[in-house]
């Protein structure tokens, strides 16, 4: 069996100032504090401190060994997406930490894989970075969630699914640029509480829009956190849908039959959430997804699912089978 973790992320060591490249302020770089660690800086503000494993790969691999995991996908860290940026600098920005990824994977490239970002702000730019980075060895695209008010039922982000559909690139979808800043400012309440909403936001945009009517049943598509909050609410929403027609105006069917059009990755670090979220979404839609090397990440990468109850076939489909047809590994 292969055990595939495809939620990981990774940020270069370091990369040219862009800063000074653009003239504005407020860029992420990371300073190096002593051997191994690092903050993520946002212009002169301290955003997260970080360990090796985001940038080295000698270490992801040491870790790797030491969980039993045989190939893992990085996706960058969603504050280098820059959706809120010129389209023109967002573009370059994806280039270079796309073709970042690519150098990190070269120290082992059948065991360290990566995920593309595109400038979401820009949809021919997107479509494009995203072929690109396909043809240089890339398995697929993360996007965030949003672009800023445009949710995923965006006219422009469909296109760009659509073409992700025609195109077989597998989408991530990772939540971003939490709602409700201002009352969330202690605690990690961003992560805790917003990040959850932001992606059944994500999911239920999709659905009740009618938008998964117009994009292609091919598309390949899969939402970070376990889908967030939606798995324990989906009850919540078909009952709205049956007894409200405001709910039902653009949503021809059932909200949860359209659950078959997409995966989740199984990162909600409770036996008892992993429970309901593989009997809503069924053992072949649920991915290993770790969030390493992050602290409100897994520690020890796929516990949750090795110690889960489930038949072996579907342990063997959670830890790796599904990642594998999912990203055509
Ligand atoms: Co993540």
């Amino acid at each position: 069996m292969t055990v595939v973790d495809m939620h990981t992320h990774f940020i270069p060591k370091q990369w040219p100032d862009l800063a000074k490249k653009f003239s504005t302020p407020n860029w992420p770089w990371m300073r190096h504090t002593e051997a191994g660690k690092a903050m993520i800086m946002l212009g002169q503000d301290e955003y997260r401190p970080v360990y090796q494993a985001l940038w080295d790969p000698s270490i992801r691999l040491e870790e790797m060994d030491r969980d039993g995991v045989d190939i893992q996908i990085m996706s960058a860290t969603p504050i280098l997406f820059n959706y809120e940026r010129p389209a023109a600098q967002a573009i370059e920005c994806a280039e270079l930490f796309n073709d970042l990824a690519l150098e990190l994977c070269q120290y082992k490239p059948n065991r360290l894989k990566a995920l593309a970002q595109v400038p979401l702000q820009d949809i021919d730019a997107s479509c494009k970075e995203a072929s690109r980075a396909m043809s240089n060895g890339h398995l697929g695209v993360q996007i965030g969630n949003h672009v800023g008010s445009k949710n995923l039922d965006d006219e422009g982000i469909v296109t760009f699914l659509q073409h992700c559909a025609a195109d077989n690139i597998p989408v991530l979808v990772h939540p971003w640029d939490m709602l409700g800043r201002e009352r969330m400012s202690k605690y990690m309440m961003q992560w805790l509480v917003a990040m959850p909403a932001e992606t059944h936001l994500s999911i239920m945009s999709l659905i009740l829009s009618g938008a998964f009517e117009r994009i292609s049943t091919d598309l390949k598509l899969c939402f970070a956190h376990g889908g967030g909050s939606f798995a324990y609410l989906m009850g919540r929403v078909d009952n709205a849908w049956r007894h409200r027609d405001i709910v039902r105006e653009d949503c021809p069917n059932l909200p949860s039959s359209y659950l078959s059009r997409f995966s989740v990755d199984s990162a909600v670090f409770s036996a008892d959430a992993l429970a309901l979220l593989i009997n809503v979404m069924g053992e072949d839609k649920v991915l290993l997804g770790s969030d390493s090397p992050f602290p409100l990440g897994e520690q020890k990468v796929g516990k949750l699912v090795r110690e889960q109850s489930l038949s072996e076939l579907g342990r063997e489909r959670i830890l790796g089978g599904n990642a594998i047809d999912f990203f055509n590994i």
